[in-house]
């Protein structure tokens, strides 16, 4: 046993709410063990918080037309929130945007380049020339050359996995304008990977207990061969990069992002007033580090993380990275954009946290990617939750109020199922118990599950109604040993049920949550009290089932920013300066090789135009032919994608977003005013 445990589990990204893949990827199971270990009594820390920089940052913030603080703010709270809700009991929840961050991500790479790790290299870059900057990473699109698949990011292309780098796509974009981007020359500093792999391997080397679909990931980049990684990117939201040489330049969003687990454990020591009890936790050797992920952080939590960490020298590394697969819902990939999603704050207005947890936990993609089906969620509760956890505990109790008063009475001469079902609860406790320490948290939830079924069983086959009167000894210990099973499903089954199982412990009168390891035949006394037993988990009916299915693919209500004055007043000269006309729509097309953009002929009743617009995410080509809309007729005529737009066609955008039409009936050339 190590001396202590740091558990991290991945910082999202403050650009969205938490959904259901979010919660199957890191944060139920870095809970669930967590959870468990506290009752084992270790000395063990568990840290996350929002991930604020970026460019999927950048990028929300663009697209909502708010500042990338606005959108961080507005997520952060949210984050949380959720995380709260669900039961996700981090001891800290940071924020990369907090001076602290800022100051220890600076400190970080500002020791790195003093120890001369760092290659600073001149490199040409893509360059997006009608928006004026360079692309990092998510600003360009394009088709990857693993895949072909042409939506693939700048960064990684989501289809096959494969990380990337914006020269690797073929076909390049920018995500701002959906130009081609040209090449222009910056200067990086670099993490020479290259150089460290050696370094990584060595202490790779013994990680023989790691997850295959982790280790697998691991040697195939290994294989390949690791590259130098620019650490540093030309953008104006981020960590600054602590150089005077550097300005305009802020640190890539994968160096900050993970030192922010150093960042939140500080955070957490000072609010106790303990500033250097971080330390132990990331410098002394007898901690085991353990980070808990989604498979698309793997490259950066066992290569590039511990690769900063070996750099920097004063830091432990990582014991183990139990990532996980991905979770499919309803048997299709999910997708946030498609709405293809479970939102973590809907679910919560529908249904207590627990429920998902035990749904969730039974089916996490620990080796293989797994399917969440809200019928397999209404089974699990239903036939698991209800008909064997709860049944038991119901039955239990409700005939030792009926029948014993509520006192538990006394085990005398037991039977040999008795006796069996006793032994039962330690071999449970540590077969769920070697569960967790493997990490395999289905295979802890089914361990835990059929304890209660036996007992389920055991009930039935001691027939205490009959008993009762036929042998009231044998109908005493059947309830005396049915308690004690309530018991230790009240512990067993905290990790997962940590909202339920607390009432159920009232209602035994155990006062103090007793040890894992003090799970055993007798955590009541004869003797004691116990209530009558409530109902655990109510039904799920099938209406909250179709409910569910019938969201999916709907558009979620609005998050985008709240309607609001736009800025400082003008005169009726700078209105009556726009030359606003109606036009007729005479051809739609898609501009070939744009995702955003389409090609109009607009007939304005004194001439004919070609306009571009960048609606190609909302509308059809076809749909648009025949519209009566409103142009901004005297703007100067500009060229995107090698062609020339005159003019502009408006359309209202609502506060998620989403671009309609602002038509009218007047006939071409009529003057808006
Ligand atoms: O993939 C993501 O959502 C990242 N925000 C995870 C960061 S993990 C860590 F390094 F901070
Ligand atoms: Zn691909």
């Amino acid at each position: 046993m190590p001396k202590r445990t740091l558990v991290t589990a991945a910082l999202p990204y403050a650009n969205g709410p938490l959904h259901l893949g979010h919660l199957a990827g890191a944060y139920l199971p870095s809970d669930l063990y967590v959870r468990y270990k506290r009752l084992t009594g270790a000395d063990i820390l568990f840290i996350c918080g929002s991930d604020e920089h970026g460019v999927p940052i950048t990028l929300a913030a663009e697209k909502a037309g708010v500042s990338p603080q606005d959108i961080v703010d507005r997520y952060h709270a949210q984050l949380k929130d959720a995380f709260d809700r669900m039961g996700v009991s981090f001891d800290y929840y940071g924020r990369t945007s907090s001076p602290t961050h800022h100051a220890t991500s600076q400190e970080f790479f500002t020791k790195l380049h003093e120890k001369g790790v760092f290659k600073r290299k001149k490199d040409q870059q893509l360059f997006d020339a009608e928006a004026g900057r360079f692309l990092a990473d998510r600003y360009v699109r394009g088709t990857c050359p693993v895949c072909a698949n042409p939506d693939a990011y700048g960064d990684q292309c989501e289809k096959c996995g494969t990380s990337l780098s914006p020269a690797e796509l073929k076909n390049p974009r920018s995500a701002l304008t959906g130009s081609t981007p040209e090449y222009r020359e910056t200067e990086h500093w670099y993490l020479p990977l290259g150089d460290l792999q050696p370094a990584l391997e060595a202490w790779l080397a013994d990680k023989t207990d790691w997850k295959p679909n982790v280790m697998g990931q691991v040697r195939s980049w290994l294989q390949q061969g690791l590259s130098d990684r620019a650490v540093t990117r030309d953008l104006d939201w981020g960590v600054p990069v602590p150089l005077p040489d550097a300005p305009g330049k802020v640190l890539y969003v994968w160096f900050d992002a993970p030192i922010g687990y150093i960042s939140a454990t500080r955070e957490w020591a000072a609010a106790k007033g303990l500033p250097d009890a971080w330390k132990p936790y990331w410098q002394d050797a007898d901690t085991d580090l353990l980070h808990f992920i989604g498979k698309d952080n793997i490259v950066f939590h066992c290569l590039m993380f511990p690769a900063m960490l070996q750099a920097h020298g004063n830091y432990v590394l990582p014991k183990n990275v139990p990532a996980n697969e991905f979770l499919n819902l309803e048997g299709d990939k999910l997708s946030t954009s498609r709405n293809w999603a479970v939102w973590i704050h809907e679910y919560l207005d529908a249904f207590p946290a627990d429920w998902l947890r035990y749904a969730l936990g039974a089916t996490l993609p620990e080796t293989k990617d797994s399917d969440f089906s809200w019928k397999d969620f209404q089974n699990r509760v239903n036939g698991e939750l209800a008909d064997i956890l709860g049944n038991f505990v119901f039955r239990t109790l409700s005939f030792t109020g009926r029948f014993f008063d509520g006192i538990v009475p006394e085990l005398k001469d037991p039977s040999e199922a008795d006796r069996a079902m006793l032994a039962r609860i330690a071999q449970a406790r540590d077969a769920a118990g070697a569960a967790y320490e493997a990490f395999r948290f289905r295979d802890a939830i089914a361990e835990t599950l059929d304890l209660a079924r036996a007992a389920n069983q055991y009930f039935t086959q001691t027939e205490p109604w009959k008993t009762r009167t036929s042998n009231p000894q044998a109908c005493a210990n059947t309830l005396h040993v049915g308690v004690q099973v309530c018991a230790a499903l009240s512990v067993l089954f905290d990790p997962v049920l940590p909202h339920t199982m607390p009432a159920l412990r009232a209602d035994l009168g155990l006062g103090t949550l007793p040890a894992w390891g003090e799970v055993a035949a007798g955590l009541i006394p004869a003797g004691s009290k116990v209530g009558a037993g409530a109902v655990l988990f109510p039904k799920v009916d099938d209406a909250a089932i179709q409910a569910q299915l019938d969201k999916l693919h709907v558009p979620t209500a609005p998050v985008g920013k709240p309607y609001a004055e736009r800025g400082a007043e003008i005169g009726i000269e700078a209105f009556a300066a726009s030359d606003l006309r109606v036009g007729t729509i005479l051809e739609a097309e898609r501009v070939p090789k744009s995702d955003r953009l389409l090609r109009f002929q607009v007939d304005l009743g004194y001439e004919k135009r070609q306009i571009l617009s960048g609606v190609a995410a909302f509308f059809a080509p076809e749909q648009m032919v025949g519209k009566q809309v409103v142009v901004v007729a005297n703007l100067k005529p500009r060229k995107m994608m090698g062609l020339e737009s005159h003019g502009m066609i408006l359309f209202a955008e609502d506060r998620d977003g989403t671009l309609h039409g602002v038509e009218t009936a007047a006939e071409p050339g009529s003057l808006v005013k």
